[in-house]
């Protein structure tokens, strides 16, 4: 938002703990190659286009009523998509995980509650905090970026934060929790009784054997694992953001929710997605090639990479980040400036978009003095 925008909403009567406060604001740039906000590059088969079109169709036909409130069927799929004996009682969904992750906040968090995230790490979690009345808390992790699960939990009890954002592959690091970090923090919150969330939006990126926090859900009803359509199911445009947890987790986020708030258009887009599953995730192994890719590229370049579970990868060493951000836009690769001193994260693309990154990079970078 620019200077007079600021001024002009300050003149309002905003909430207070609003004033100042800056949106969402990934920039959205039309250029050829866009690997900044860790959408799928590969796009959706053209045969499920056409499943999702038809069931579309048929969804139209029925829009004079308002959908299914509790989106049945919906949750019935994701249930069987993520498997771990999970069933639709277990399962909430909403307009994107970000709006998934917002009915957590109202219904646990609030006025006189706190949130604690570890940063560097998604960029909404104080967002959506500051917007639910939420205290948010900083805690830390290691140098390299790493979440130590005593110290992490420690932080947790110490704190005693009300909810727990634990990011798992972090974004923008990039890298994967181990379930002993989720287990000891669990543990942490048990005096709070605080909610705890794995945001996993980029689990289907991970390397294989990688282990989900849903093992953990069987008898932990504090506990929330969130996921999304947006990234490897190449949905981001639908607005699909799901969660696993006990079913009296559902049972609070019922309250807060507006009426209605999945159109049977999102409803349909999503069934008929999930019912061709194994098409739409048919990229991921591509993708997580060229994430591969990236990774050994900046590496021969000699620049810091963390290790990458996910569909981007945060690398460092850059002397002026911005100005290397600037000389790729201006080459038509739109990349990410998560704000990092010295770092820059960059999407996976296609075989092409991913050379194309590379060799411009290469081109561009001089390495820090340090
Ligand atoms: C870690 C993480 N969680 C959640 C989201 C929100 O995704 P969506 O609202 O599209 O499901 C994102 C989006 O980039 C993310 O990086």
């Amino acid at each position: 938002m620019v200077t007079d925008q600021l001024e002009r909403l300050s003149r309002l009567p905003i909430r207070e703990n609003l004033r100042g406060l800056r949106p969402y604001g990934a920039p959205q740039i039309d250029v050829p190659i866009l690997l900044n906000v860790n959408e799928n590059t590969h796009g959706v088969p053209e045969d499920v286009r056409t499943a999702i079109v038809t069931a579309v169709e048929n969804a139209v036909a029925g829009l004079n009523r308002y959908p299914d409130r509790e989106f049945a069927m919906l949750r019935e799929h994701l249930a069987g998509y993520l498997g771990h004996g999970l069933s639709a009682e277990n399962i909430w969904a909403a307009n994107g995980s970000n709006e998934v992750l917002q009915h957590i906040l109202l219904a646990f968090g609030g006025p006189g509650r706190t949130a604690i995230g570890f940063p560097p790490t998604y960029s909404m979690y104080p967002l959506l905090a500051g917007s639910t009345g939420t205290e948010y808390l900083s805690g830390s992790r290691q140098d390299d970026f790493v979440l130590e699960a005593r110290a992490t939990a420690d932080q947790v009890a110490a704190t005693g934060a009300n909810i727990v954002f634990l990011c798992s592959p972090n974004n923008p690091t990039g890298t994967a929790l181990s379930l002993d970090v989720v287990a000891d923090v669990y543990e942490a919150g048990a005096a709070a009784q605080a909610i705890v969330i794995v945001d996993e939006a980029y689990a289907e990126f991970a390397h294989a054997g990688t282990p989900s926090a849903l093992e953990l859900l069987p008898g932990r009803e504090r506990l929330i694992v969130s996921r999304t359509m947006s990234k490897a199911f190449a949905l981001a445009g639908a607005r699909v953001g799901y969660l696993a947890a006990a079913p009296e987790i559902a049972d609070a986020l019922r309250l807060v929710r507006l009426p209605y708030h999945l159109s049977a258009i999102t409803q349909a887009t999503a069934v008929a997605a999930l019912t061709h599953s194994a098409k739409l995730l048919a990229n991921v192994d591509e993708i997580k090639r060229q994430r591969d890719r990236i990774v050994s590229g900046l590496v021969d370049l000699g620049l810091p990479v963390a290790p990458s579970d996910s569909n981007f990868v945060l690398f460092g060493g850059l002397e002026d980040p911005r100005a290397v951000w600037q000389k790729l836009l201006d080459a038509g690769v739109l990349i990410r400036d998560v704000g990092i001193p010295h770092h820059l994260r960059v999407t996976a693309g296609t075989q092409q978009e991913t050379t194309v990154f590379l060799e411009t990079l290469k081109s561009l970078i001089r390495p820090a003095v340090s």
